[in-house]
Formats: structure tokens, C-alpha cells, sequence
């Protein structure tokens, strides 16, 4: 039986891809394997969201140029958003690469890896488009109890930075009847928890229906019956609006936890960067969601570095997330990336300057995670064991329905089920606790 291997690097929507990749590869008679020496096909998933996850791909794909030369019939393969930024130039790169792949062309693959074995030659297809979504074909997920959905794929927004509207598209929305169905399926399947998925998921549905309508859709999912947890990401600030923070403040099975990227917080940055909204219409919506969801976590997504960024203006970031409190935030350096808007701004920040701003944003960002983490110590959550600790393999690690990492003490059977966990300490990226009853 033939074997694959898969690497994913990037956001949700690759690892949704990559189980995509793994069911049709298992569809045609292939089984997963971990060691890159067993395997028959090396897929990688790749991301060109900024430079270092372009670097982190060519660094692996040429270390794998020995194990290819000691066995002449493996199959590299590179798929995935750089693979359609990039295309021919992948295969310049790297001539021990079988085979490039774009991400319209995933449904093809099975084909397309049998072609790149059989001519002993490097392929490359990447489609501009498509009109099928990857996230039709059936996946191999990697937990049984979880599954990626897919609402909207593409982007719309051309943010100055951003090369997501290049690669993946236009957003295009899938069908409200066809979601709640595969919600249905997922759950006869095994599945507890369900993240809905899409750049800007509080679009939903513009695209077929003529106006927005998530809020519905997640009132929908939640009402499937069996499910035990919906989450969903990411949340446009221009885009949230107060029915969907009212539709998660209901409660029940919706995670209160909202991912709302805040990117910069300068007024003048944020028009740099056709964000669409100034931070104080950004600290108004953190403020809708504190006073009416119960427990809820914000999180976000900050970059420093961006073209033109003074001192001021990153003065300004700090003061948004003093303000904001988040519960955490993913920080970026600002990376520049061919045929974007920013791309042609001319007024760069130093990489000094921008590692300096960085290193005092997480400084600053650190603080107020351990602040909010440490109010939960003493409380008693709903805890989903979702497997060991990735750290510490003694422990085992869970979410709380705000999505707080919580590690806790346990045996492998407790994996898959909800417990009432008492939360004992506090650090600034996971809580630790003591499990008690299955809840
Ligand atoms: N440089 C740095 N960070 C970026 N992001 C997107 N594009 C870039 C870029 N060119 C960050 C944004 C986004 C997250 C997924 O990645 O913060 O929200
Ligand atoms: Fe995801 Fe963006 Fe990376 Fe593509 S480029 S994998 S959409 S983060």
C-alpha cells in the first residue's frame, strides 16, 4: 500500500485543505504515514502569507533533495498558497520537486501525482479559478471529534498587505442548506466541535444572497442536534455586527470567544492599510462584546513595521490593546509581498526599528493575557480534553469554551470528553488545572 506525508504550514484554511488532501489521497488507496523516509508522496501545504513561511517551505523542500536521490521514486509535491503565488518558480528552485500544485487544482491530485510519477518529469498546474470548492471533498480529519468547515473562501477586503485575495480568490460563500447538512453528517460522524472558517466570516453569504446573513447561519449550526461546540473565525471589525455578538451572547453550544484582528491601532495606518475602520470604532465593538457576552474572549491579530509606521503611530497600537485587554494576540512583523498595494510604498520601516517595536508590543500584549488568565484561577470550566500536551507530555491539553488552553493531569481515555476543570494557575499563553467530573 502507498504512503503520504503531509506538512501544512499557514492558517485554518490549509489545515482544512490538507484533510481534504488526505481523504482523496485515501480515497485512492493511500494511507497517512509520520517518518518522511516510509512515505511514497511528500505534499506540502504551503502559506505566502508573509516571507518567513515562503523561507520555512524552501528550507524544507531542499533538505529532502538527499532522501529523493537515494529514492528516485518519491513523489515531492507543493501545493497550497505559495505553490499558486509561485508556481514555475518553485520548480526553478527546487528541480527535485515532482510536482507543483495550486489550490484550485486539489481535486486533481491523485491524477496529477500518478502523471508526475509516470513521466519522471516536474509538473506544474495552477488554475487562476475554479467554480468547485476543495472544501467539498471529503476529508481525513486529524481528530476524530473536530472538523474545519469552510462558510466563504477567497477574500474581498485587499488589505494594502495582504496576498490572500491574490491567491485564493475572490470570497465566494457556500450554500446555507448544503453547511447545515455536512454539520449534520459531521456530527453522525463523531464530530463535537465545528470551526467555521473564512477570511471574514461575518460576510457570509453577501455573495449569494445579497446581504450578510452569518448570524443565522450560526444559529443554525448551533441548533444541529449532537453538537457540542461551534467556533468560527475570523470576524472583520468593519464587518461584526451587533446581531451576530446578540446571536453569541445567546449562549448554549457558540464559543464566546471572537478572533478580531486589529492589525494597527493608528487611524492613519489603518487607512494605509484599507482596513476599513478607526480604532475607535474598533474599541466600540470590544466594548459591545464585553458587555454582552458572558466570559468571552477576544483575541487578535497585530502587525508593527507596516510602510510609514512612526513612533507615534505605534504609540497608538499600544494604546488600543491597553485599552482592549485581549485575552491574546498573534504578532507580526510586517513582511512585504510582491504585487500588493504596500508593496510599493516607499517609506519602509528598519528591521531595527520594527524588531524593537515588536519585541515591546508582546511585552505589553503578554501582560494583559496574564492578567486575564489569572481572574480565572479559582473558577470551575468546561474543559474538552483535545489530546497530550504538545509541551509537556505528563499532561494533557483542553480548551474552555473562551478557547483558553488549560493542561491538566489525566489518562489518554479522557481525550474527546468534557470536564469540569478548577483552574490553579495562570501563565500568559495556558492555564493549568485539576480535572474533576466528566461533565
Ligand atoms: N506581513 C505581515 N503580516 C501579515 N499578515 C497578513 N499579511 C501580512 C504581511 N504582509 C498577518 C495579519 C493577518 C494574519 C493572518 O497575518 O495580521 O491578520
Ligand atoms: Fe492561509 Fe493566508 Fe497562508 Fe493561504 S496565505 S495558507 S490563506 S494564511
Amino acid at each position: 500500500m502507498k504512503k503520504f506525508r503531509i506538512k501544512t504550514f499557514g492558517c485554518q484554511m490549509n489545515k482544512d485543505d490538507s484533510e481534504r488532501i488526505a481523504g482523496l489521497l485515501n480515497g485512492a488507496g493511500y494511507v497517512p504515514t509520520d517518518a518522511d523516509n516510509d512515505a511514497d508522496v511528500i505534499i506540502f501545504n504551503t502559506c505566502c502569507v508573509r516571507r518567513n513561511a515562503d523561507d520555512r517551505l524552501y528550507g524544507q523542500a531542499a533538505a529532502l533533495k538527499q532522501l529523493k536521490a537515494g529514492q528516485p521514486d518519491l513523489v515531492i509535491a507543493v501545493g497550497g498558497c505559495l505553490a499558486q503565488m509561485d508556481g514555475e518558480a518553485i520548480q526553478k528552485k527546487l528541480p527535485h520537486v515532482d510536482l507543483v500544485f495550486g489550490t484550485h487544482n486539489v481535486a486533481r491530485l491523485p491524477q496529477l501525482i500518478d502523471r508526475a510519477a509516470g513521466e519522471k518529469r516536474s509538473v506544474c498546474e495552477v488554475l487562476a479559478g475554479s467554480e468547485s470548492f476543495t472544501s467539498d471533498l471529503p476529508g481525513l480529519r486529524k481528530h476524530a471529534w473536530h472538523a474545519w468547515l469552510p462558510i466563504t473562501v477567497g477574500c474581498d477586503n485587499y488589505c494594502t498587505y495582504c496576498i490572500v485575495p491574490y491567491v485564493r480568490g475572490r470570497e465566494k460563500s457556500r450554500p446555507m442548506e448544503k453547511l447545515i447538512d455536512n454539520c449534520g453528517s459531521l456530527v453522525k460522524d463523531g464530530v463535537k466541535e465545528i470551526t467555521l472558517l473564512g477570511q471574514n466570516v461575518n460576510s457570509y453569504g453577501r455573495d449569494l444572497y445579497g446581504a450578510p446573513r452569518f448570524a443565522e447561519l450560526i444559529a443554525k449550526v448551533s441548533a444541529v442536534d449532537g453538537l457540542e461546540r461551534v467556533r468560527f473565525t475570523t470576524s472583520h471589525p468593519k464587518d461584526l455586527t451587533a446581531d451576530v455578538i446578540d446571536t453569541v451572547a445567546a449562549g448554549g453550544n457558540i464559543c464566546p470567544h471572537f478572533h478580531l484582528p486589529l492589525q494597527s491601532g493608528s487611524d492613519r495606518v489603518l487607512e494605509r492599510m484599507r482596513r476599513q475602520y478607526t480604532s475607535k470604532n474598533y474599541l466600540r465593538i470590544v466594548e459591545e462584546i464585553r458587555d454582552k457576552v458572558a466570559d468571552v474572549a477576544i483575541t487578535t491579530d497585530i502587525m508593527v513595521g507596516f510602510p510609514g509606521e512612526t513612533e507615534k503611530d505605534f504609540q497608538g497600537t499600544l494604546n488600543v490593546v491597553r485599552a482592549a485587554g485581549f485575552d491574546q494576540a498573534f504578532t507580526f512583523i510586517y513582511s512585504q509581498r510582491p504585487g500588493t498595494v504596500a508593496a510599493k510604498y516607499e517609506d519602509r520601516v528598519t528591521p531595527a526599528a520594527a524588531g524593537e517595536r515588536f519585541a515591546r508590543l508582546i511585552e505589553e500584549q503578554n501582560s494583559h493575557s496574564l492578567k486575564n488568565n489569572r481572574r480565572l484561577v479559582g473558577n470551575k470550566l468546561p474543559v474538552f480534553v483535545e489530546g497530550r500536551s504538545k509541551k509537556d507530555n505528563y499532561r494533557l491539553a483542553g480548551r474552555t469554551p473562551s478557547n483558553k488552553l488549560v493542561h491538566i493531569k489525566g489518562d489518554d481515555d479522557l481525550i474527546g470528553r468534557t470536564l469540569d476543570v478548577e483552574i490553579r494557575e495562570a501563565f500568559s499563553w495556558f492555564l493549568i488545572g485539576e480535572a474533576g467530573d466528566i461533565a
